[in-house]
């Protein structure tokens, strides 16, 4: 699969989210089978790109390419100021978020909100398509099925975004209204592929190897996109790859292995954010691996309670070496997971 000239590892996707796909959560997304990540958003206000925030998420030493950025905005000018901005820090594909409920981007008119304004959705699709394609950067948009639920306008945008040169559409099967509520519906994100033809990626409440066959199935997409989902569980992307491939599921990790994975990541949590806000906003990451894990919710008090890298590390290491004195493999206990088995 290729966006525009660039190709791609494979067709599943890790979802860009703020304050938990920074470069060391997307570097293990990949190490362990997505074939993509896009990064957090990157907002197109000049006066915070040389803020800590910003420039952390510019920063893509070491992650393997294709480097792909989100940027987030409401004015076209910028929004293409933006992209020219990125570029020059190494991204290779530029993602325009027009998903994101979230109040601070929608009081701008940002992320979702621009869905109920065609006109300008369009027009900043188009100055971004204007700043990249001299450069050879393709751009991709990132869309919910719509404002609300009367106004489910995923398959005009998505044709006027195609229109104007974009490469890729993800859609998000819920409408800005239902924020997270409710489940995802896939009719539009099919009538979406339907209607295009550039690649278009299905996204919302996949959460499991059979659950992403059946979106597959059901909107005839190009590739999967997984976000909650791999909170905590960054190993789902080859499960899924696996069940694609074989129909069969992959045993879950080995106990030892979460191990060395935990650990790892949070090595490069605390190198990219620092001893203070390292250690609190690991925790949040270590509450996601140790959820549903027996006694996992008694350490995670106890790492709430504690402000040094070395011990909080310590605590996770010394708990996973119990688990692995008890079990072999990581007990999933998954609703998901007992339903398929039964
Ligand atoms: C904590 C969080 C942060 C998010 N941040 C972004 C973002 O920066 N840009 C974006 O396009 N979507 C963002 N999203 C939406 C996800 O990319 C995705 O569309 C949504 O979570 C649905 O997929 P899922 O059901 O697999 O999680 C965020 C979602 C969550 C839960």
């Amino acid at each position: 699969m290729f966006i525009g000239h660039i190709p791609l590892a494979n067709r599943l996707f890790v979802a860009p989210m703020a304050g938990v796909t920074d470069r060391p959560f997307r570097q293990l997304c990949r190490q362990l089978g997505a074939g993509y990540a896009v990064s957090e958003m990157l907002t197109s206000r000049r006066d915070l790109w040389h803020s800590l925030k910003t420039s952390r998420r510019a920063n893509h030493e070491g992650e393997a390419a294709p480097i792909a950025v989100q940027i987030a905005g409401t004015e076209p000018q910028m929004m293409a100021d933006a992209a020219r901005y990125n570029i020059d820090r190494g991204a290779q594909i530029i993602d325009i978020n027009m998903g994101c409920p979230a109040k601070k981007v929608c009081q701008r008119w940002a992320g979702s909100a621009l869905m109920q304004d065609e006109a300008l959705a369009l027009q900043i699709v188009e100055a971004v398509v204007a700043a990249c394609e001299p450069q050879r950067v393709p751009v991709s948009l990132k869309m919910r099925t719509g404002w609300c639920q009367q106004q489910r306008n995923a398959v005009t945008l998505a044709r006027g975004a195609e229109a104007a040169g974009v490469r890729m559409v993800t859609v998000h099967g819920r409408t800005r209204e239902q924020g997270y509520r409710g489940e995802a519906e896939y009719e539009t994100v099919a009538a979406v592929k339907a209607a295009l033809s550039i690649p278009v990626v299905a996204n919302g409440d996949i959460d499991s190897p059979q659950k992403a066959r059946a979106v597959l199935a059901q909107t005839g997409a190009d590739a999967l996109m997984i976000g909650r989902a791999a909170q905590g569980r960054p190993w789902i992307f080859r499960e899924i790859a696996h069940y694609l491939a074989t129909g069969e599921y992959l045993a879950p990790p080995l106990v030892a292995e979460v191990r060395r994975l935990l650990l790892a990541h949070l090595e490069q949590h605390y190198a990219l954010y620092g001893e203070q806000t390292g250690v609190r906003s690991a925790r949040k990451h270590i509450g996601w691996y140790l959820a549903g894990l027996p006694g996992g919710d008694a350490l995670r008090q106890r790492i709430n309670g504690v402000e040094s890298s070395v011990q909080q590390s310590r605590l996770v290491a010394d708990y996973l070496d119990q688990l692995a004195s008890q079990f072999d493999r990581l007990p999933d206990l998954s609703p998901s997971t007992l339903e398929a088995i039964a």
